[in-house]
């Protein structure tokens, strides 16, 4: 342990380096000048301060008044020396935060027992810290495992829904980065962002349970097909809903809602506006928009200018209005999602007629020709 000495006699400083050092575990840090202590802060270290209470230039009370400015020395003891006995200029001491006082000349003995115990308690203090200290990074490792056993159940399960078909698998990887781009410039934190795009690509999950011959049918479906296709927000919802993992809860709700409207004509609730949750009526558009972007077994490809047209147009009633904004505040990013995983398939973009203005690089605006 590291005793702070602060004394303008070289006698006396002498004399308590040396008690120091007979002190159990201790080391002395000595000082003749208080100047050259502040002049030493905040790298200074040391667990307890012996400070003479008249000095030349700062007096102990001063000194002591700008140790404690610093927070790393705030809980440090500190013990006056002084030859005062006047109760007024102890209490000044204790006021300025000293905890005990050595009169000075100071005894070998009284120094021994005061220090041993001082010292003891400091010792226990730290100790108590360390493990506090420890406890806490064993706490954040903890969650950050338990964090990552989250993602990879999630990974896993969306692998899982995958083996249905390859084209699923894209869909869901691609609507996963559109929500995040749709939820970052609707100004949701970094996180939340972050476990959307974890929790998007489950939205479709419940996929699993639609027969191979409505869910891959080419052709247009039957009214009774399209009501068993409405079933995968339910089952998705069953699936995931009873998780105590937040991530998976989310997911949950994406599932179940992903296809809701504004205007509550969607399904499978018929919720409107802000009943639906947030999560949900930002996948919608993510959702609709790579559905629309690429070909279907009933479908072509639409025209990135006829789809964001198409979204557009749809705010307010289809898809919350504000979603809307920012899913044109993030149009730039989404369009180089689109691009990237294109090029990871070597399929050419969506066919294109929109260009960005190199003044606002957020605003998609229409080739003149
Ligand atoms: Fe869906
Ligand atoms: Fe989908």
């Amino acid at each position: 342990m590291r005793i702070l000495l602060v004394d303008d006699n070289e006698t006396n400083l002498a004399l308590l380096s040396k008690l120091v050092a007979k002190l159990p575990g201790c080391i002395a840090v000595p000082f003749n000048k208080p100047e050259d202590v502040l002049a030493a802060m905040p790298a200074l270290d040391f667990d307890i301060a012996i400070i003479d209470f008249l000095m030349p230039v700062y007096s102990g009370i001063e000194l002591l008044t700008e140790i404690v400015r610093f927070d790393v020395y705030r809980d440090k003891p500190v013990v006056f020396v002084t030859a005062d006995t006047d109760t007024s200029t102890r209490m000044a001491a204790l006021n300025a935060g000293a905890i005990d006082f050595l009169t000075k000349p100071v005894h070998p003995l009284e120094f021994q027992a005061r220090m041993r115990n001082l010292v003891a308690l400091v010792d226990a203090r730290n100790k108590l810290a360390d493990k506090a200290e420890w406890l806490r990074v064993e706490v954040e490792k903890a969650v950050a495992e338990l964090r990552e056993r989250e993602e990879e159940i999630i990974d896993r399960l969306t692998i899982a829904a995958s083996y249905k078909d390859e084209d699923t698998a894209r869909h869901t990887r691609r609507v996963a980065a559109y929500s995040e781009a749709i939820a970052r410039a609707y100004g949701l934190d970094a996180r939340s962002c972050h476990d959307i795009r974890l929790a998007a690509p489950m939205h479709d999950i419940g996929k699993v349970a639609i027969p191979d011959a409505v869910l891959l049918k080419s052709g247009r479906l039957t009214e009774q097909e399209f009501a068993m296709m409405q079933r995968h927000t339910l089952v998705g919802n069953d699936i995931l809903r009873e998780s105590k993992s937040g991530l998976l809860q989310l997911a949950a709700e994406i599932a179940g809602s992903h296809h809701e409207r504004w205007d509550g004509q969607g399904y499978p609730f018929r919720l409107a506006g802000d009943a639906i949750p947030l999560a949900g009526r930002i996948v919608a558009i993510a959702d609709n928009f790579d559905a629309l972007t690429t070909a279907r077994p009933y479908k072509e490809a639409w025209s990135l200018e006829r789809t964001v047209d198409h979204i557009r147009a749809r705010a307010g009633s289809q898809f919350d209005p504000t979603c809307v904004s920012a899913f044109d505040a993030a149009l730039l990013a989404i369009v180089s999602i689109m691009a990237a995983d294109a090029e990871a398939v070597s399929e050419p973009p969506a066919p294109s007629s929109f260009s960005y203005a190199e003044s606002d690089p957020g605003k998609c605006v229409r080739k003149s020709a």
